[in-house]
Formats: structure tokens, sequence, C-alpha cells
């Protein structure tokens, strides 16, 4: 029996999108999605055959419109399920319509503590204890939507920034793959 088919949608250097390509995925990933033309992750998708869509969104209207063009893109690779691994865009309507309960994130925190840009730093800097990594279905906010999956780490109070990153870069790179695996088995 043939796998479902997966689109990663990522913005930057794409660890996890290379961690799910390097793990048993119960989905095979036909798409990488991109807006930032000559970001590292396209290289990692060139070396391993995976076919991608870059986009400039400056060079759209309105962000109905580069989804219009994403979902007609997604429709033609058959994709049903949608993961964004560090894509650092607000989904619309549009997309969260056309794939209901299909797309779903990952962040390094422990929400609904620091969402945003620099996750990571912000826990640093805010002398907490622990941080971690959450996997959720997405909405229209930034890092908001039904929880899936959280596990946590301690932050020391001799950690470098750098420190809980490579920590939580471990941590993320085996429990969304896990969660992937159990959402599209279930
Ligand atoms: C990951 O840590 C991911 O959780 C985060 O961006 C990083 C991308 O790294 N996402 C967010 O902060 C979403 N708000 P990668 O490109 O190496 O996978």
């Amino acid at each position: 029996m043939s796998k479902v088919k997966a689109a990663v949608f990522a913005s930057g250097t794409g660890s996890n999108f290379q961690a799910m390509l390097e793990t048993d995925l119960a989905c095979d990933v036909v798409l990488l999605v991109c807006d930032k033309p000559g970001a590292a992750v396209l290289d990692r998708a060139a070396e391993r055959g995976v076919p991608t869509f870059v986009f400039d969104p400056k060079s759209f209207a309105s962000r109905e419109d580069y989804e219009a063009e994403i979902i007609e893109k997604l429709h033609e690779a058959g994709v049903t399920w949608i993961f964004l691994a560090g894509y650092m865009r607000i989904a619309g309507a549009t997309l969260l319509q056309a794939f209901e309960e299909k797309i779903i994130n990952i962040h390094p925190s422990l929400l609904p503590a620091f969402p945003g840009k620099d996750a990571i730093e912000q826990a640093h800097d805010a002398g907490v204890e622990k941080t971690g990594v959450t996997v959720h279905y997405i909405d229209e906010g930034i890092d908001t939507g039904p929880i899936i999956a959280q596990e946590s780490v301690d932050i020391f109070p001799s950690d470098t920034i750098d420190a809980l990153r490579t920590r939580l870069q471990q941590l993320e790179h085996n429990l969304y793959p896990q969660v992937i695996n159990q959402l599209i088995l279930k």
C-alpha cells in the first residue's frame, strides 16, 4: 500500500526537515514549500531529491494569493498532511480551510510560554528552570492551536543559549517524527 503524502514548510536551516527524511516516516515527503529563496533547507532538499516550491511573499499582492498558489502545488502533488518545521509565517484562512486539522507545527518552548521568534533566547533570558518542545495543530495565531505533545528539558544555571539550543534540537528531531507517525497511523 502506498504511503500518504506530506509536505514540509520551512524558512531556514532545515534540520527538522532533514531529521524527518532520515527517520522511518509513515508518510512520503513529496514537497518542500519554502518562503525564503536561498534558504539552506533548499540545499538539503536538493541533496535528497525532494521537489520544492519556493516563493517570495513580496511578489504576491496578498497572503490569500500566495496561499492559493501553494494549495495548487499541494493538490498537484497529492499532499494530505502539512508539517511546519521552522516556517516563520502565519498561515491564513485560505490554507487552514483547505487542510483542516492536517497542519501541525513544532515550536521550541513549552507553549503557551514563549511563542514567536527566538523562543529559546526568551526562555533562557527569562530565567525559568524548564523549557521544552511543543507539537501542535495550528490556527491563525502565532504558535497557537491545540497541543498534541510536549517534552521538557531542564535549563541549568551554566547553560549558554547554544547549549540549550543543541539539547532542544535533539529533542525536536526525535519528537517530531514520532508524533507525525502516531498521527498518520491513528
Ligand atoms: C526549530 O527549532 C523550530 O521549532 C522553530 O524553528 C526552528 C527551525 O529549525 N520554529 C519556530 O520557532 C516556530 N515558531 P530548523 O530549520 O533547523 O528545522
